[in-house]
């Protein structure tokens, strides 16, 4: 843990992965910045931690709003340089349910949301102290999914993203991590009618998140061995795996 600041920004900081990683941050002696666009949740949440969990509303679908807070919290918190892009959505549309609505708020919110986030933060992730940008991206991103046409791709274009801003951070102090959860039992996931493979609670999925937050290495990936199945997926060949997944569409 970084004992320098001690001080870590969420988003989505009021529902299932990023909840649980607010409580345990906040039992492990960190300050919270949440971050979430359900103010009554958000100070429910914050009566509970008096002190050590500073909220603040944000609707990540609207550019003005993420300027507003993100311009608050940085000049408010000078030594804040660590950020964990948690929250997103989970849509579950096929081709022929899909709308143009669905498409711009899932990429909105999932993933233009992290770009405009990143813009507001980057000179502050090149100052000298060691600083944290980790992306909650999902194994979905690894490979198209049936019923995935839109969640996916914001999940692909995630990986890459942190790919790229490892590469161009590098330069810099700065520990960018992917997180690539398999299913976590979440209010997100309770829509899903099927039984889901290897499912943990968000306790769990956050316990080892900040198990290897700062630890060596670029991905936490978990659950194992889901997630050693969907790196699988990821590399055999395109015939047999659109045999396989095909059979999964009308299920
Ligand atoms: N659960 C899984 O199985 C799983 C697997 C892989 C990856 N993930 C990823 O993990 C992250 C958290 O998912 P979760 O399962 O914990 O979902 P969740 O319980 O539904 O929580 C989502 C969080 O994002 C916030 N959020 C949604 N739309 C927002 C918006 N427009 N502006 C600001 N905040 C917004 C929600 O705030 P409100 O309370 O205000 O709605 C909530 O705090 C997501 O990025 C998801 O894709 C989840």
């Amino acid at each position: 843990m970084n004992i320098q600041t001690n001080m870590i920004l969420i988003t989505g900081a009021t529902s299932g992965i990023g909840l649980s990683l607010t409580k345990e941050y906040l039992a492990n002696g960190w300050t919270v910045i949440g971050l979430g666009r359900n103010i009554g949740k958000l100070q429910k949440l914050q009566k509970q931690y008096p002190g050590t969990l500073v909220i603040a509303k944000c609707d990540l679908r609207s550019k003005e709003s993420i300027k507003n807070t993100f311009e608050a919290i940085l000049s408010k918190f000078k030594l804040l340089n660590h950020f964990i892009f948690n929250a997103g959505i989970y849509t579950t549309h096929n081709f022929d349910e899909l709308s143009e609505e669905v498409v711009e708020e899932t990429m909105n919110v999932n993933l233009i949301s992290i770009y405009r986030c990143l813009l507001h933060i980057r000179d502050r992730i090149k100052e000298p102290s060691k600083s944290l940008i980790a992306i909650v991206s999902s194994v979905a991103g690894y490979r198209g999914l049936p019923k995935s046409i839109v969640y996916g791709p914001t999940k692909a274009a995630l990986i890459n993203l942190a790919e790229s801003l490892k590469i161009e951070t590098l330069k810099y102090n700065v520990n960018v991590k992917l997180i690539c959860p398999g299913f976590v039992d979440t209010p997100a996931t309770k829509v899903n009618s099927f039984k889901m493979p290897y499912l943990i609670s968000s306790e769990k999925a956050s316990k080892i998140i900040i198990n290897k937050i700062n630890k060596k290495g670029f991905e936490i990936s978990f659950p194992f061995p889901f997630n050693f199945i969907m790196k699988f997926a990821r590399i055999i060949p395109y015939g047999y795996y659109f045999k396989k997944t095909s059979k999964l569409v009308d299920k």
